[in-house]
């Protein structure tokens, strides 16, 4: 089996990093973290990174004067370590739409919340003053619009009575860490992909049960 070469593109601490390090540890997975690039050279993850024996690179997006430059740099880096696939893991820049359209169908995100609802920042905070009763997780290929491109998988939670902001992303973050690897797995194995403008899925599945909130 060829592994894929993948980069994941962090700007903080890096969970989600973790979660799919720790996944492509597997000899069956069919992609390896070939590469962890930050834009802050402090990123905590980073460190946790080398400490896993992973390539890290920084484009600290300070010293660019604009986007363009910043993703050139960028994409410099990605090619000097021959990547194949990009998952962005909580990496807080926007990108220009060369960038994005030159990964487009090999680029992926993770997005805390059910897509197409509240897309950009403060999601748990937006989906505790909507009053929805389930919130979530997706995990989308990357479009020029942001938080906007076709979904790949989504993993739902109950909104109980007496959330907070934090005790939501603390639900949450465990469905991300099981999600992304879950997805990633999928693409590298070519069991999902873009075509059209949509994510293509080689077989079905079960429907399985419903998430009700509160339960019936
Ligand atoms: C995650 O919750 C991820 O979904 C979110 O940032 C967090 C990063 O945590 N991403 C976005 O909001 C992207 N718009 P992590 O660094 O521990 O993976």
């Amino acid at each position: 089996m060829s592994r894929r070469r993948v980069a994941i593109l962090i700007s903080g601490r890096g969970s989600n990093m973790g979660a799919l390090i720790e996944a492509a540890r597997s000899p069956d997975f069919p992609a390896e973290i070939a590469l962890v690039l930050a834009n802050r050279p402090d990123a905590a993850g980073l460190e946790v990174a080398r400490e896993a024996g992973i390539a890290t690179a920084s484009v600290d997006h300070k010293s660019h004067p604009d986007r363009e430059s910043f993703d050139a740099a960028l994409d410099a880096v990605l090619r000097e370590h021959a990547i194949a696939f990009v998952c962005l893991a909580g990496f807080m820049r926007v990108l220009t739409d060369g960038f994005v359209e030159r990964w487009q169908g090999r680029m992926i995100n993770i997005h805390p919340s059910l897509l197409p609802l509240f897309r950009g920042i403060h999601t748990h905070r937006r989906a505790l003053e909507e009053g929805v009763r389930v919130h979530g997780c997706t995990v989308h290929f990357v479009v020029p619009e942001l938080d906007a491109g076709p979904i790949v998988a989504q993993a739902a939670v109950p909104v109980v009575p007496g959330d907070t902001e934090e005790s939501l992303a603390a639900r949450i973050i465990v469905q991300e860490h099981r999600l992304y690897p879950a997805a990633l797995r999928m693409i590298c194995a070519g069991d999902a992909w873009l075509e059209d403008g949509r994510v293509v899925f080689r077989e079905g599945w079960d429907a399985g049960g419903a998430l009700l909130s509160p339960p019936a």
